[in-house]
């Protein structure tokens, strides 16, 4: 039995891309900037502000960065070396074996699922905004959660039921659509940046520093940059797709770190800019609202600019939404191919070349869990998550160096094993710095899928047969 638990896949096995060889660096750069661009540096950066960090959450935008960009470059490694569509999933059953690769999967599915409800809420608040732009109020019991005093986030609800109809219809992202998305929100960024930095008073960056570096709180709560930290590190997800596509990569030694560079300095630096002038010209005690870029150009007395906008982020955070649905059914669907799920739900619909059941079982629990859950506990459930399969890659390309030294990489980190190291303790730490309450949800969620595993998974394996 224990053998069947760490039996490895071999590289070979996973190789399935056939891909074509198309994507520039530049291209790769604007993918990641695409995907990563979105709730977290529109909505999180307020709550993130009043609640976290104050003003200095724009150290813990640095800070997370740091700790995405090591794990970046782990994951360009394998995703050059072991390749395959499962991402971090597919790695980790090459370098660990399978009951390691189930329960990334199931913690991807978290991720993805949790990811794609914190998005809706996200972008829920930007519509509520524009909509009351109009004079159209939706009542509150129908725009919250049950723990803010609402009903449910109806809004929230119906995107994930319009773009799962969207997915089940055959529509793939495609990178011009990519291209074009990522120019609305950069646009809608310039807009918010060139009216504001003429506003800002420094006398709201003061104190700068109000809930200072850590505190730790009895009913299980965090507070200070670090915690902050902690939080946004939800605008750096998705940033990783930049390595997944190094099957469609034309030089994947020099563009994949290229990409990576690019698009995360990049973005660092919008999330810089966008949270020191957001604090600068509304005083952090007041950031606490669902749309704090639109709501921060209003009080400014630019309502129509707060509208044009609030407008960019709802188109923006759309695309977002699209690749963490997408994201999510490719996952499943890689699992169910393993059989460590019913191949029922990877049933392809012979039309419309979707796995329909799939879909539709991923809009049901996902409209749910983004109509009757805050934004925060949505976020800070994606990102223990996220940052507990960082740790595993990067642990994964220390040990593929040993156990597989001959593997061809394609893109090979430096002064190993430095860059895996420092994602490990980078990442290990912003989990550390999570609430109480995520790290009970988190470990609640592995063990149901420890139990699925030996319930199902272990037996219906397709490796097991092989
Ligand atoms: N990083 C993406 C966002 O902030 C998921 O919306």
């Amino acid at each position: 039995m224990f053998a069947q638990l760490f039996r490895t896949k071999a590289v070979e096995h996973h190789k399935d891309s056939g891909l074509k060889r198309c994507l520039s660096a530049f291209d790769l750069a604007l993918l990641g900037i695409g995907c990563a661009i979105g709730t977290g540096i529109f909505v999180l950066t307020g709550i993130a502000a009043a609640t976290y960090s104050g003003p200095a959450v724009v150290i813990s935008f640095v800070l997370a960065g740091l700790a995405a960009g090591f794990a970046g470059f782990a994951y360009a490694e394998l995703a050059a070396s072991v390749g395959g569509s499962g991402s971090a999933y597919g790695y980790t059953y090459v370098a660990f074996g399978e009951f390691f690769a189930w329960v990334i999967a199931w913690i991807l599915l978290l991720e993805y699922g949790v990811g794609a409800a914190a998005v809706a809420n996200g972008w829920s608040g930007y519509f509520i905004n524009t909509l009351a732009n109009f004079h159209i109020t939706i009542p509150e019991i129908w725009t919250k959660a049950p723990s803010q005093g609402g009903i449910i986030n109806l809004p929230a609800f119906g995107i994930i039921w319009l773009l799962t109809l969207v997915l089940i219809s055959g529509v793939k992202q495609s990178s011009t659509v990519n291209n074009l998305m990522v120019a609305i929100k950069l646009g809608t960024i310039a807009i918010f940046l060139a009216i504001a930095i003429g506003h800002i008073n420094t006398d709201n960056w003061q104190p700068f520093t109000p809930f200072g570096w850590f505190s730790a709180h009895s009913d299980g709560s965090n507070t200070g940059i670090l915690a902050g930290a902690s939080l946004v590190f939800f605008a750096y997800f998705g940033f990783d797709a930049v390595s997944t596509a190094a099957d469609e990569a034309r030089n994947p030694q020099r563009d994949l770190p290229i990409g990576l560079i690019v698009a995360l300095s990049f973005c660092t630096l919008i999330y810089i800019l966008v949270s020191g002038v957001l604090t600068g010209v509304v005083h952090y005690t007041d950031l606490n609202v669902s749309s704090p870029v639109a709501y921060a150009l209003s009080r400014l007395g630019y309502s129509w600019s707060s509208t044009l906008v609030a407008t960019g982020v709802i188109a923006g955070l759309l695309t977002v939404l699209l690749v963490l649905l997408y994201g999510l059914t490719r996952i499943l669907y890689a699992m169910s191919r393993d059989g460590l799920i019913p191949a029922f739900f990877s049933k392809v619909n012979p039309e419309r070349q979707t796995p329909t059941r799939l879909i539709l079982l991923c809009g049901s629990v996902i409209s749910v869990v983004a109509g009757f859950f805050p934004l925060g506990t949505l976020a800070e459930t994606v990102n223990i998550g996220t940052l507990a399969s960082f740790v595993m890659v990067c642990f994964g390309v220390m040990v593929l160096r040993i156990r597989q030294p001959n593997l061809p990489r394609p893109f090979k980190n430096p002064w190993n094993p430095l860059i895996p190291v420092l994602g490990i303790l980078s990442c290990g730490a912003l989990m550390a710095f999570l609430p109480a309450e995520t790290w009970h949800r988190f470990l609640i969620w592995v063990g149901i899928g420890v139990v699925v595993y030996f319930a199902y998974s272990m037996h219906h394996s397709k490796l097991k047969s092989a």
